[in-house]
């Protein structure tokens, strides 16, 4: 009798599990869907959004990585995101959340640990690739940057507005 009882009480948390585990999709397709569904988004997300069948996805993944080494490495995100404004970034964070992704942000520039494209969980990679706006302001002597910059592009449009303010940026970004 003890045996029946035991085996029933497991049975019933294994009928539990499954019934709170909605049987429809995969956790990429999850985010996914939950990215199209996102009501903030006020461009369209949908060329901004790569996951593994998408034919680009390697060449997306793998055309910024340097160390050569680190294209072997099997940590692959699930879905790759390239942002093309700030509400996709916001959406990115919030689907990845509600579906147990972590984000591993990438601005493009040099990162030879592979540290903004690998993880040991499931993740997401946030390629700011496309956000690489460059404001030179030279009355005031400022400018604004997108993330997804490099510097070489930093120092050219500085360059084109002015012979006479420059900016120093050695190992950073
Ligand atoms: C791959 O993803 C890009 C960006 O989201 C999209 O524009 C393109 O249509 C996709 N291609 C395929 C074959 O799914
Ligand atoms: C990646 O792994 C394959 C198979 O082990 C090997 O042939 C190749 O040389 C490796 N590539 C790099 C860049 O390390
Ligand atoms: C830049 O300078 C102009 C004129 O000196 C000023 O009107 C403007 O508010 C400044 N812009 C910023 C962002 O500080």
């Amino acid at each position: 009798m003890k045996h029946l009882s035991s085996y029933f009480t497991f049975a019933t948390v294994i009928t539990l599990l499954f019934s709170f585990e909605p049987p429809s999709l995969d956790t990429p397709e999850k985010f996914v869907q939950c990215l199209y569904n996102n009501h903030h988004i006020s461009n369209s997300i949908s060329n901004a959004v790569y996951t593994q069948t998408n034919s680009s996805y390697f060449s997306v993944l793998d055309a910024p990585i340097h160390n050569l080494r680190l294209l072997n490495i099997s940590s692959k995100p699930q879905v790759i995101v390239t942002p093309l404004d700030v509400s996709h970034i916001q959406a990115t964070i919030m689907c990845s959340q509600r579906h147990g992704l972590q984000i591993r942000t990438r601005s493009g520039g040099h990162d030879y640990e592979g540290l903004s494209y690998i993880a040991e969980v499931p993740f997401v990679v946030l390629d700011l690739i496309n956000l690489r706006q460059i404001k030179v302001d030279v009355e005031n002597r400022t400018t604004w940057v997108q993330a997804g910059a490099n510097l070489g592009e930093l120092y050219y449009t500085i360059s084109q507005k002015t012979k006479t303010l420059g900016f120093p940026a050695p190992h950073t970004r």
